[in-house]
């Protein structure tokens, strides 16, 4: 910054002030100021910003797998709310490995960044506990729990529209396929799916559970879907595997021999070569709605509700 201030003729403040506060700058020097900055190849090296502030400028964000697209949807969210606030977003994925996600929660602390979005894989969050007394601000995505500020989406509710637009639309054998059932949000889908069923007092509800809810999972279960008229898929990727299991396996046509659901409304699913019928989850707002948590001193909790949009999949 001495040299830049040297060749702009300038005092080393007012090049800080071209960098960080620019609106400050008479535009002529601003130009005079850039102009040496672009001419010596200068570039602000932050990791001495941040010894002295003691704390980076990024959030790390740990979710299972990017690769579904709710998780990059939620990334996507997270990252324009933090852009908006002049910080950045790292990204991790734990593969849905507890160990995986400690490490990275561990990595991300000794980055010194400014607080961690976790959307956990596993049921104990002590580790989490013990970090959030440590001082690094978590925020749970995805996943409730009274010791921490978190985002989620009411998935009892989202379960319950799921099966009573199953109901509504005529189907009365159906099938809940998810898992694994040890996964709160998975759980509370089946919850959901279980009290529409319970209303309705006439329908059968089978449940099959996957141990992952991956496309191929869905893929395995084409020749059990014979046996219903509805299926309430756990997410849309699953959903998207049944849906191709039947129609190229099994012969099975969707909706007429078989309706189905799935939940996230991910973009996948309206372009399906049957428009997948879905549950949305807000999934940007979610983790936009992350990251402004993490700037809150107090626990908060946040709670979408979840939309019903219906299209082709079903009857
Ligand atoms: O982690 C898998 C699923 O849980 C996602 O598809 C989304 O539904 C999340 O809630």
């Amino acid at each position: 910054m001495q040299d830049v201030a040297k060749l702009a003729n300038v005092a080393v403040g007012t090049v800080s002030n071209v960098l960080n506060q620019p609106e400050l700058v008479a535009e002529k020097t601003r130009i005079k100021v850039q102009d040496a900055i672009n001419q010596l190849g200068f570039v602000r090296n932050d990791a001495a910003r941040q010894l002295r502030a003691g704390q980076s400028r990024s959030i790390g964000l740990i979710v299972p797998d990017v690769r579904n697209p709710f998780f990059t949807d939620v990334a996507r969210g997270a990252e324009d709310a933090a852009n908006a606030q002049n910080l950045s977003v790292l990204l991790a994925n734990s593969d849905d490995e507890v160990s995986r996600e400690q490490s990275m929660v561990a990595l991300f602390e000794e980055q010194r960044v400014r607080g961690v979005l976790v959307s956990p894989a596993g049921e104990d969050l002590e580790y989490l506990k013990h970090a959030k007394k440590r001082g690094l601000p978590v925020v749970l995505v995805d996943r409730k729990s009274k010791e921490f500020s978190w985002v989620s989406v009411d998935d009892i509710a989202g379960g319950y529209l799921a099966v009573r637009h199953l109901l509504e639309t005529g189907n009365t054998r159906i099938a809940f396929v998810g898992g694994p059932l040890s996964v709160p949000q998975i759980a509370d889908r089946l919850a959901g799916a279980r009290k529409a069923i319970a209303e309705n007092g006439i329908a059968s509800l089978d449940v099959i559970e996957t141990s992952s809810l991956s496309v191929q999972a869905g893929r395995a279960l084409g020749n059990q879907m014979k046996n219903f008229d509805g299926v309430f898929a756990a997410n849309d990727l699953l959903a998207i595997g049944i849906m191709q299991a039947c129609m190229v396996d099994g012969n099975i046509n969707i909706p007429s021999d078989l309706a189905l659901i799935g939940y996230d409304d991910i973009d996948f699913a309206s372009a399906a070569i049957v428009p997948l019928t879905s549950v949305r989850q807000p999934s940007a707002e979610i983790g936009n709605a992350a990251i402004e948590l993490l700037n809150s001193p107090d626990i908060r909790h946040v709670e979408f509700q979840p939309e019903l949009v219906v299209r082709a999949s079903t009857n």
